[in-house]
């Protein structure tokens, strides 16, 4: 049997799973790393963690399984989007990598709509000027960090990185490259236009390969330190979306998923490039060669429930330790103890801005309609309703843009919740299934490994072989009008507030 690794550099930590060429999960293991918010809004990481993370989960695997170099036949690698990592002529790290979740740049996509114009970036990069996205976060090193700025030589994102310090490599594939605001998303390679209006310079950036590509191979020095061999290949892989649209199936039209990590995403897999005028969903190269996807992210969704775990629910973490279950299990329990609509309150998962639908760096987390009769209970429930309603948001923008789904996957920490899928599936009004395979995005860059190793011809064809379906999640008919109320009230709240997000930003 042939073998591959799938490594996914995620914001919380990076797992690394050991496949069978079925599918077959052999070892898996995944290291932990800190976020840093040196400011409200800002978030940022160290590259060398990711690196530490991914040797020490390859050999992990490795050593774990058994399994002979000589069979392990690529790796694929997936990870956060967008993240800004900068490199010295010697390849040192520059600063920390500005990740996708940060917040700083209004001034910069400010700047670039009036110098590039809107209309201009939509043709280019298929998106609007985003905040998260890395050709804001390069500006504000140029406008703000100007020795920093003085030193780049390269300029890779998260897991392209790790390709870095396994291969030598500089290299991206259009997936991710499409969350930079620096490809020409249709034609899908560098647009010479953009990266000479923003003042950057086209060396810095590697070379853009499909997903399935074969970018490199492992060092002799990085076999060595892994237990593999020298020139075991490296495929393009994948940003941890598309990446995770392969290891969940969603490879042609129609399909669709919905995944609950540390950001919640509505994906949609398109063969015809589609766009949302108004920019309120991304665009972006798919991980098939020749297709896009269309995606629409909410940045607050596993993020708050874990906000809200490790402030308010000590107790039961306390319990799951002594149950040796799964905090979030027990947390998933009390939430469905309360009625649909959390006996009136809502939530709005804004704690590090929105994107989906409303692209504000500003907005915030909102408790709407606490009473004194509410317990914890209520808001742990409300935070998950809160998540929800903003991923439904995301399905209202694809119906205005005709993109059809018919068949939704969840997937993510948050897909494991029976709970989660039953009001994704109520508020979709379809159902929702999840896959066999748990392993999303590290199965998927698995999958680009085995098409670029030539086991399986194509990407849809690994897809097909591979990913089977475990439960469907029908909605109740009983709970769709209730969380309809709840909805709509809820598409009310952001309004209104919107103006006062403003100024308590500017509070400073
Ligand atoms: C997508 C996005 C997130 C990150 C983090 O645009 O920002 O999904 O990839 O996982």
């Amino acid at each position: 049997m042939a073998y591959v690794i799938g490594v996914d550099c995620g914001t919380s930590g990076t797992k690394t799973v050991l496949f069978g060429e079925d599918g077959s999960v052999i070892a898996s293991k995944t290291i932990e790393y800190p976020m840093y918010q040196p400011k409200n809004g800002y978030a940022e990481q160290q590259p060398g963690d990711w690196a530490n993370a991914m040797i020490g989960t390859i050999k992990a695997v490795m050593a774990q399984s058994g399994v002979s170099k000589d069979d392990v036949k690529g790796i694929g690698i997936s990870g956060q989007m967008h993240g800004l990592v900068m490199l010295d002529k010697d390849n040192n790290v520059i600063r920390p990598s500005i990740i996708w979740c940060d917040q700083r740049t209004a001034a910069e996509v400010a700047w670039m709509n009036e110098n590039v114009g809107e209309k201009k970036l939509i043709e280019i990069t298929a998106n609007p000027a985003l905040t998260g996205w890395t050709a804001a976060k390069i500006l504000w090193v140029k406008n703000n960090e100007p020795v920093n700025f003085a030193k780049i030589a390269h300029i890779l994102l998260p897991k392209d990185f790790l390709r870095f310090v396994l291969t030598n490599e500089y290299a991206t594939e259009v997936s991710d490259a499409s969350g930079m605001q620096l490809l020409d998303v249709p034609n899908r390679c560098w647009s010479d236009e953009l990266i000479s209006a923003f003042g950057l310079d086209k060396s810095w950036f590697g070379k853009v390969y499909e997903s399935c590509e074969v970018t490199g191979t492992l060092t002799k020095r990085m076999a060595e330190e892994l237990g593999l061999n020298e020139g075991t290949i490296v495929v393009g892989g994948a940003g941890d979306n598309a990446a995770a649209a392969i290891g969940t199936g969603v490879c042609e039209d129609g399909k669709a998923f919905t995944t609950i990590g540390t950001s919640g995403v509505v994906f949609a897999h398109t063969s015809q490039i589609s766009i949302d005028p108004r920019g309120r969903v991304h665009t972006c190269c798919a991980a098939v060669p020749g297709s896009w996807h269309v995606m629409g992210v909410t940045q607050g969704a596993g993020l708050s429930l874990k906000w809200f775990r490790d402030n308010f629910c000590g107790s039961e973490k306390e319990t799951a330790k002594y149950m040796g279950v799964d905090e979030y299990y027990l947390m998933d329990k009390e939430a469905a103890t309360v009625p649909v609509g959390a006996n009136r309150l809502l939530y709005l998962p804004y704690l590090m801005g929105e994107r989906t639908p409303h692209l504000d760096p500003d907005a915030r987390g909102v408790f709407f309609g606490l009473s004194a009769m509410h317990t914890k209970k209520d808001m742990l429930r409300a935070v998950m309703e809160g998540v929800s309603y903003s991923l439904r948001d995301c399905v209202e923008v694809f119906r205005e843009m005709n993109i059809s789904v018919s068949d939704m996957m969840a997937c993510g920490g948050g897909g494991s919740s029976p709970l989660w899928r039953s009001m994704l599936a109520d508020l979709y009004g379809c159902p929702v299934k999840t896959a066999s395979s748990k392993e999303g995005p590290a199965l998927g860059v698995a999958l680009l490994a085995l098409t670029g190793a030539g086991v399986y011809s194509s990407v849809p064809e690994a897809c097909k072989a591979v990913v089977r379906i475990d439960k469907t999640q029908q909605p109740d008919s009983a709970n769709v009008p209730e969380y309809e109320k709840y909805y709509r009230l809820y598409t009310e709240i952001y309004p209104a507030l919107k103006e006062k997000f403003r100024k308590l930003a500017a509070l400073g």
